[in-house]
């Protein structure tokens, strides 16, 4: 299919996590035991499946989203900013046990980040958001996946989803354990170098190390598996393809939710049609985007921004390798 065949708003229903991010920036992280001054804070919508709802919704799809919030003032506000981005959250429900995910993040002066994150209600999701998920699918195109909402729902979610024959992108962020049956499962596959090493023991350091362990995924039943590399790009192997897109270039100030943004990306391409290659590059410009602006959700590209850096008056580059 060529880019822009499907012509109606592509639809993906994002299962994952809600946080509310604190935020302080730092000239540089502190040691254990050590106190560092911070320049500044602020608090916004986080969480990686809000992230990458409100990135998907930016990009031009209809996007809902499922999961929960506890049922507190920061699940309030973050469920209004997710309806004022155009996404739909009947599918998310307030928990009335477990206060709403939180993430602690503090972002150094090159703008790499760390982050704590407390799961709250977002670890909660059980058999109602598996239920919510499975109705918001009918009609879809891409179910998209995280590792903040507990992995046995994203798995049976990711196997109704093949089912009725919707893709399944699962981002299996942050690095933790992934069930077996979670890779056979999973049309694309997109963990960072911690969590590919995390998924396969294979420490990634480059681009030969990023093939071994995009290798390693496919043997274990992933149909694509997409690699990001920060700084080196996004190393990725589907069937006969195999490609090394290179980064934008472009001034990074907070590198939170560049995953996020690339996840989307990718869905939102691959939903609209876009080969393979075309997919992992507006990806690419979407998360390199991301990485311009400070914060999570409030980072998230638009649409008209990523085809603007695609068409050069960002600072697009091409597919540097093929594979025959
Ligand atoms: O991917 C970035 C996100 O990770 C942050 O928004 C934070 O909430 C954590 O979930």
């Amino acid at each position: 299919m060529a880019p822009g065949e499907n012509a109606d708003r592509p639809k993906i229903v994002v299962l994952g996590g809600i946080n509310m991010d604190v935020v302080a920036n730092v000239q540089r992280m502190p040691e254990a035991g050590e106190t560092v001054h911070g320049d500044s804070f602020f608090m916004t919508g986080g969480g990686k499946g809000a992230n990458q709802a409100v990135a998907a919704a930016r990009l031009g799809a209809e996007v809902r989203m499922v999961g929960r919030v506890g049922d507190d003032d920061f699940g309030r506000t973050l469920l209004d900013a997710l309806r004022s981005e155009g996404v739909d959250v009947n599918g998310v429900e307030p928990d009335p046990s477990n206060g709403t995910g939180v993430a602690v993040i503090m972002v150094d002066a090159s703008g790499q980040n760390c982050i704590a994150e407390v799961y709250g209600a977002n670890r909660a999701s059980d058999e109602t958001q598996l239920d919510a998920a499975k109705r918001a699918m009918h009609g879809s195109d891409a179910l998209m996946l995280q590792m903040e909402t507990p992995p046995e729902v994203s798995l049976e979610a990711a196997r109704h989803a093949r089912s009725i024959g919707v893709r399944v992108i699962w981002d299996p962020a942050p690095a933790a354990e992934m069930p077996s049956d979670g890779f056979t499962a999973a049309d694309f596959l997109t963990p960072n170098e911690t969590e590919a090493e995390a998924l396969t023991g294979i420490r990634v350091t480059d681009e030969e190390s990023a093939r071994e362990a995009a290798e390693a995924l496919i043997a274990k039943g992933v149909g694509a598996a997409v690699i990001t590399l920060g700084e080196r790009g996004v190393y990725a192997i589907a069937k006969n393809e195999r490609y090394l897109v290179p980064p934008f270039e472009v001034d990074v100030v907070d590198s939170v939710a560049a995953g996020d943004a690339f996840a989307a990306g990718l869905a939102v391409a691959i939903s609209e049609g876009f080969s393979f290659e075309d997919a992992l590059k507006f990806g690419a410009a979407s998360g390199g985007l991301a990485v311009t602006k400070p914060g999570a959700r409030d980072a998230m590209p638009l649409r008209e921004e990523v085809e603007a850096m695609l068409s050069g008056e960002g600072c697009g580059a091409p597919i540097l390798s093929r594979a025959e």
